[in-house]
């Protein structure tokens, strides 16, 4: 799971698809950018994870790396400029196919970074769907 900063979006995404699937699939986030690397989640994600279940808070934000084409096989990003970014470290075509927008059709899932509690919350049920369908496609 990747976002920019790896303290909003793709912590969440982590944390709700760790939760639907065994221990035997390892689920990860990272961002593209590293402004926020060694920091916990924000706490509005914090928060609407535990509203709804999940604890994140022990996640730290760290930044996505080319080796995490190696080691996981399947990328998904939240927004345009993160698939960008993504696909910029990309070395082969193998590393191209593993990176997927998180929604289908081309939507994104927006940054509730500079907004309210409510942004947090649509974002929340946006990666509780999208990982409801990774469970489908992935057969997990
Ligand atoms: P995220 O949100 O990419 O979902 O973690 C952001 C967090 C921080 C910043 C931007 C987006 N920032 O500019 O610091």
């Amino acid at each position: 799971m990747v976002c920019l900063g790896n303290i909003c979006r793709s912590p969440l995404a982590q944390g709700i698809l760790e939760k639907k699937v065994s221990l035997s699939t390892i689920v990860d986030s990272a961002g593209t950018a590293a402004y926020h690397v060694g920091t916990p989640p924000d706490q509005r994600s914090i928060d609407v994870g535990k509203k709804n279940g999940i604890d994140i808070g022990h996640y730290r934000a760290r930044k996505f790396i080319k080796e995490d084409f190696k080691n996981f096989n399947h990328i998904y990003v939240m927004d345009q400029s993160n698939y960008h970014d993504v696909l910029a470290q990309a070395q082969s075509t193998e590393d191209h196919i593993k990176v997927n927008l998180i929604l289908h059709s081309h939507q994104e899932v927006r940054d509730p970074y500079y907004g309210g509690t409510e942004g947090f919350d649509y974002c929340y049920k946006l990666l509780d769907n999208a990982c409801d369908q990774i469970v489908k496609d992935l057969n997990l």
